[in-house]
């Protein structure tokens, strides 16, 4: 087999299953957002140590506001929690945070704390870990629309420069955790040629190790861009 095995540079996940992971346990769905934090944070310290250059976590979607107020404050909540409790591990290990989607939109405090930690990893060169926040990809898509027609003309090019993900590598790999088969609104120009990945994991039982499965099994594939 004459295969050239190729590294992924960004890896994109869409974190699902946290409810059904608590409900399996009897627990409230809140329990099931903190372990998938946890999740998060052992995740993150893996991609750094792996050398991953962007990974990039759906974390909140302009969709998820139809849920009920009390899971989207215990949401926020985790969120502040963990940007304030990880903030000085990602100072120390070169971690460079990034956000997508349109978070000017979150509470000013949560805008307030995000834009800190922006600024305070800005110079950083490791592992850029993207978080998506009130991301959706049609209105990310639209939005870039709307700034490239404003300069002159609309074309594919100039759509991905105004994409909130200008500038990341392009997007390697999707992985999808709880069994569902499906995009969610989720980085839909970006996958254009993205490799998929799909594990019946619940987002809270994801670990470093189904991270490397994913990898591994990335470096067989034969991307071909539509070429031959
Ligand atoms: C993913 O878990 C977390 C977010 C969407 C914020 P879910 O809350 O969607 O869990 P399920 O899909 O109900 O199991
Ligand atoms: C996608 O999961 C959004 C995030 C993981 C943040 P959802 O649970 O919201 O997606 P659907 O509703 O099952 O498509
Ligand atoms: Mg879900």
């Amino acid at each position: 087999m004459n295969q050239q095995v190729t590294k992924a540079r960004h890896v994109a996940i869409i974190m699902d299953g946290n409810g059904r992971w608590a409900k399996k346990r009897h627990l409230p769905r809140a329990v099931g957002h903190q372990r998938g934090v946890e999740a998060v944070r052992v995740l993150v310290r893996a991609a750094r140590q792996m050398g991953l250059e962007a990974l990039t976590l759906y974390a909140f979607s302009t969709e998820n506001w139809r849920r009920p107020e009390e899971e989207v404050s215990a949401l926020m909540g985790l969120l502040k929690r963990y940007i304030l409790a990880d903030l000085r591990e990602f100072i120390d290990n070169n971690v460079r945070l990034r956000i997508i989607g349109n978070y000017k939109e979150l509470s000013a405090d949560i805008v307030d704390l995000l834009e800190d930690a922006l600024t305070r990893t800005a110079s950083n060169d490791g592992t850029t870990l993207v978080v998506a926040l009130n991301y959706g990809s049609q209105d990310e898509i639209a939005r870039a629309a709307a700034k490239a027609s404003a300069k002159g003309a609309i074309t594919p090019a100039a759509i991905e420069a105004e994409l909130d993900t200008a500038g990341l590598p392009p997007l390697d790999l999707l992985i999808r955790t709880s069994g569902e088969v499906r995009l969610s609104n989720f980085l839909l120009w970006q996958a254009a040629y993205a490799e998929m990945w799909f594990t019946d994991v619940l987002w809270p039982d994801f670990t470093p190790g189904h991270l490397e499965q994913a990898l591994t099994e990335f470096e067989t594939r034969e991307r071909r861009y539509g070429g031959r």
